[in-house]
């Protein structure tokens, strides 16, 4: 007599072991490297495993006495932007596994997932050391840090898709909602508003932070945890939400999401870049300023961030912000290593998710896509 175990604990049954979806596949059994359906994404989360590191690697102590000499308007900057940083990483730390946890049923996209969230854990840390180690009460900082209500209402946007995607995996997971096209759809935004946390706002944020170190030379070791965490952001954690979009866009599902979606997908796009675009006047305003960088430059780094994820999608026609194709800051060159990323995308834009093409209504022939 054959023995079954609680499906999902260990899907006896499962028969998808050579095509495990991604999301809201059959329930998960045996951990499987011998299939390996999605190499990209298991690319991405040993390199993210392999280049682990350590809240604690700086020391910044040097920045205690800058925080308390340095002008007004350096310190205010300074302090709202690692508000904003620190309460989002707090939040990706929390969610991708929380949320993705009743839902994913491929052994390689939970790896990275889970990976990806251990390491948020070290970005949530290492703003909480900046801050342990920079003050004198940093008792007094953190509640300060959470009066900024304007970074609060930054993370507005994004915390609907998430809470809904929250309620949604957990409702499923306790048998109150079926899995139908609805609560994958829920999931899939999910992926949709922390690729564009990750791509648009953390970059804009990112942008401040080095600006600072690099007009004013004052916290260096900051500048320097602030650039791992960017870089994690940039090469791994924007490359896997792209990733797994494209590898969902293949299947039946998620086409359909992604067609059912597109307007929500295009009012978040619009409504975080213009979330983005207020905080940067509110962070340009009462006096506050940058060396070498205006309020427009910045602006249109928010742009720039967010044509690359309008493009993605396909969507760069509906957008009703600017479409800024060039880089604003050179800066960000040196901190990131973005040609490095751009010229892997590019080989990848080639075939890539072709949502553009796809959507086309001026031929209705059906395209022979080749991802
Ligand atoms: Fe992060
Ligand atoms: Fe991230």
């Amino acid at each position: 007599m054959s023995q079954s175990l609680p499906t999902k604990v260990f899907n006896t049954e499962k028969s998808d072991y050579a095509f495990p979806e991604i999301i809201l596949g059959q329930e998960v059994g045996l951990f499987d490297t011998i299939n390996k359906f999605y190499p990209e994404l298991w690319k991405l989360y040993k390199t993210q495993k392999n280049q682990d590191w350590d809240e604690n690697e700086f020391d910044y102590s040097s920045c205690n006495v800058q925080f308390k000499t340095c002008d007004k308007h350096t310190y205010d900057m300074m302090i709202k932007t690692l508000a904003w940083q620190w309460e989002a990483d707090s939040v990706a730390a929390r969610s991708i596994a929380g949320v993705l946890a009743p839902v994913c049923t491929s052994s390689e996209a939970w790896s990275g997932w889970v990976e990806i969230t251990k390491n948020e854990i070290v970005h949530a840390a290492t703003y909480s050391e900046i801050v342990r180690n920079s003050f004198d009460s940093p008792d007094d900082i953190l509640n300060e840090i959470l009066a900024v209500q304007e970074s609060l209402s930054r993370l507005r946007v994004v915390s609907e898709v998430f809470n809904n995607a929250f309620e949604t995996s957990y409702d499923y997971a306790r048998g109150a909602r079926p899995n139908d096209q609805e609560t994958y759809n829920a999931i899939y935004m999910f992926i949709v508003g922390l690729l564009c946390m990750e791509r648009i706002q953390f970059m804009a944020s990112f942008a401040v932070t080095f600006g600072i170190v690099d007009g004013t030379g004052l916290f260096q070791p900051i500048g320097k945890a602030v650039q791992k965490i960017a870089q994690d952001e940039f090469e791994i954690h924007v490359q896997y939400g792209k990733e797994v979009l494209r590898a969902m866009f293949k299947t039946e599902r998620g086409r359909t999401a992604f067609e059912q979606s597109q307007q929500t997908i295009l009012d978040l796009i619009n409504e975080v870049t213009s979330s983005e675009v207020d905080w940067t006047e509110y962070a340009f305003s009462e006096g506050r300023e940058l060396t070498g960088v205006t309020c427009e430059m910045m602006k249109d780094w928010v742009y720039f961030s967010a044509t690359d994820v309008a493009k993605f999608f396909g969507l760069q026609d509906k957008v009703d912000f600017p479409l800024v194709e060039e880089n604003p800051l050179r800066y960000m060159e040196s901190w990131l290593n973005m040609s490095k990323v751009q010229a892997s995308n590019q080989e990848e834009d080639t075939a890539q998710y072709k949502v553009g093409v796809m959507k086309r209504d001026d031929q209705d022939e059906v395209f022979e896509v080749d991802f």
